[in-house]
């Protein structure tokens, strides 16, 4: 029922963010415009710096490299980083997810087939199950899987070696991740949102693949609400093309981009509609909290993993809401962006 609900109002309303990129369409036009080298992908300069010295002494020494995992919102470059890893090594890329794994002998089939140094991509990472997780860590550490042969008393084990191989998890929810998954990994890495200077040089590289024209000014208008996030940079950006192209001789204005982020409900903090209405559901139905995650995801009809990996980490970067103990609130700044009235303090004190 929820979730008929749901596939209706993202049908109408489709959300500017997504969990994952899982649509054909939208994983092609993704693909189009990764970056495939470390001079290519923009910002995380931190990370870039690290990364290239662990990818450098693998290289030197011939290994393989390391067991690497990025976390971070969605959108924000980890499959890329993925795609510029195994690009650089100069090593194949096999790329599945935690879901897409349903039983060992799945994950088995696709280690026992790896070449030496070849990177495998895991994503959402924290969704994989138990049983399947468990084959994981022999792998990753003795680069071996354990195969049961037989059944009941007379089972036995066989040890069966497999290249030494860099596995790169990816997760949107790190918290999600078991101990022991976690270290395995010999660097973690956390992405951060993208500065507008970053997003504005993503914007500009993206339109020239796309073969648009995008203004200096469009381009920083525009920047200001992509969520500081390239994946929805660059979709904003095919939206508009589709708007200057039909209305406007095939160039992006500033005009262009009001009009167009008008038009899909996006306001000029990059939120949409999905995103104020879980502000609003906050701060209308339960005074501004706090409240438990499952009980605003309950009255918002999301799933409580959404709101905490798609919704929730833009709106802290704003300021908007804070995560206490006892859960989330909205804070003043997030009535003032919707136009409500906060209550005095002293109220908000009682609550
Ligand atoms: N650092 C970057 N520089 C340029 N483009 C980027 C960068 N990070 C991400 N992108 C763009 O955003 C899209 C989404 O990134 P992706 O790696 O799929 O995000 P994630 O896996 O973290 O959800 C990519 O296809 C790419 O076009
Ligand atoms: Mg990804």
């Amino acid at each position: 029922m929820i979730e008929r609900q749901d596939s209706k109002s993202k049908a109408k309303n489709p959300r500017i963010v997504e969990k994952e990129a899982d649509s054909d369409d939208l994983a092609k036009f993704d693909s189009a415009l990764r970056p495939g080298s470390f001079t290519e992908y923009v910002g995380q300069q931190e990370l870039k710096k690290n990364l290239q010295v662990f990818l450098t002494a693998a290289k030197q020494r011939n290994e393989a490299l390391e067991h690497t995992l990025f976390y971070g919102p969605p959108g924000l470059g980890k499959t890329t980083l993925a795609h510029v890893l195994s690009n650089e090594l100069g090593v194949n890329l096999r790329i599945t997810s935690g879901p897409a794994l349903d039983r060992p002998g799945d994950l088995a089939a696709i280690l026992t087939n790896l070449q030496p140094r070849d990177i495998l991509f895991i994503d959402e990472i924290h969704r994989l199950k138990t049983v399947v997780e468990e084959v994981l860590y022999t792998a990753m550490e003795d680069f071996a899987i354990d195969l049961v042969l037989g059944k009941g008393a007379g089972a036995k084990t066989m040890r069966l070696d497999i290249p030494r191989f860099t596995l790169v998890g990816a997760t949107t929810r790190f918290s999600g991740l078991s101990a022991p998954l976690r270290d395995r990994f010999g660097s973690v890495f956390r992405l951060d949102f993208y500065n507008e200077k970053e997003i504005e040089k993503i914007l500009h590289r993206s339109a020239k693949l796309l073969n648009v024209k995008l203004d200096e000014a469009a381009c920083e208008c525009l920047a200001k609400s992509t969520r500081a996030t390239p994946r929805i940079a660059n979709r904003l950006l095919r939206r508009m093309r589709d708007f200057a192209e039909v209305n406007h001789a095939g160039v992006i204005t500033c005009d262009v981009v009001n009009q167009s982020l008008k038009a899909l409900g996006v306001d000029e903090l990059g939120l949409d509609a999905h995103d104020r209405r879980i502000l609003e559901i906050l701060i209308k139905k339960f005074g501004g909290g706090p409240v438990g995650l499952s009980t605003l995801a309950a009255a918002s009809s999301e799933e409580a993993e959404t709101i905490e990996t798609v919704v929730e980490p833009f709106l802290l970067q704003l300021g908007f809401l804070s995560r206490t103990p006892r859960g989330r609130i909205a804070t003043e700044a997030a009535y003032q962006h919707l136009g409500i009235t906060p209550p005095p303090s002293n109220a908000k004190l009682k609550l």
